[in-house]
């Protein structure tokens, strides 16, 4: 059974999250990490269980009008079965609205791009350099 759930800094699964997101990046985040992240204002998370094991989450800051997505990963093995799209979904169904919510991508990222444009997330500016030489970062962004 699938259960998409948001979650705070009190009852965040951080032994899962930093389980996921070591899965998904080479630079991955430790409990403690996603505890500091938490911990400051107005940031939250969505989760996606399956048969309650995490297999996906997004996380996300709202200190005021506009949000900024910080990381979301799926579970390389449950990739393109639609979970990111339902973590951003419920993501923006929580979000505070009106507003704008921003994220930085790698125009690498082929499908996290897709996933951001399937949510009607523009592209506003390139930063050059921002991952590192040669590694640009888009900036995108949508209204909320
Ligand atoms: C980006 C990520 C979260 C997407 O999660 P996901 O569960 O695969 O997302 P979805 O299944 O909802 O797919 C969203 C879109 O991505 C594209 N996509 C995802 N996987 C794909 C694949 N293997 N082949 C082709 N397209 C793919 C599709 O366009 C899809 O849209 P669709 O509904 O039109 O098919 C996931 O790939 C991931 O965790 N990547 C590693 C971490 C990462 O890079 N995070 C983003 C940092 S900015």
């Amino acid at each position: 059974m699938v259960n998409v759930y948001p979650f705070n800094i009190d009852t965040a699964p951080y032994a899962a999250l930093e389980r996921i997101h070591g899965l998904c990046f080479t630079e991955s985040w430790d409990e403690d990490t996603f505890e500091a992240m938490l911990t400051v204002y107005g940031t939250y998370g969505v989760a996606i269980t399956i048969n309650e094991a995490l297999e996906g989450f997004v996380l996300y800051r709202q200190p005021f009008d506009d949000a900024e997505i910080l990381t979301i990963c799926v579970n390389p093995k449950k990739e393109n079965q639609g979970y990111g799209s339902r973590l951003i979904k419920s993501m923006l169904h929580y979000l505070k609205k009106p507003g704008k919510c921003f994220l930085e991508v790698s125009p690498k990222n082929t499908y996290a791009v897709k996933l951001y444009e399937k949510f009607h997330f523009k592209i506003i500016h390139t930063r050059k350099d921002y991952y590192e030489i040669g590694l640009d970062a888009y900036v995108m962004m949508r209204d909320i």
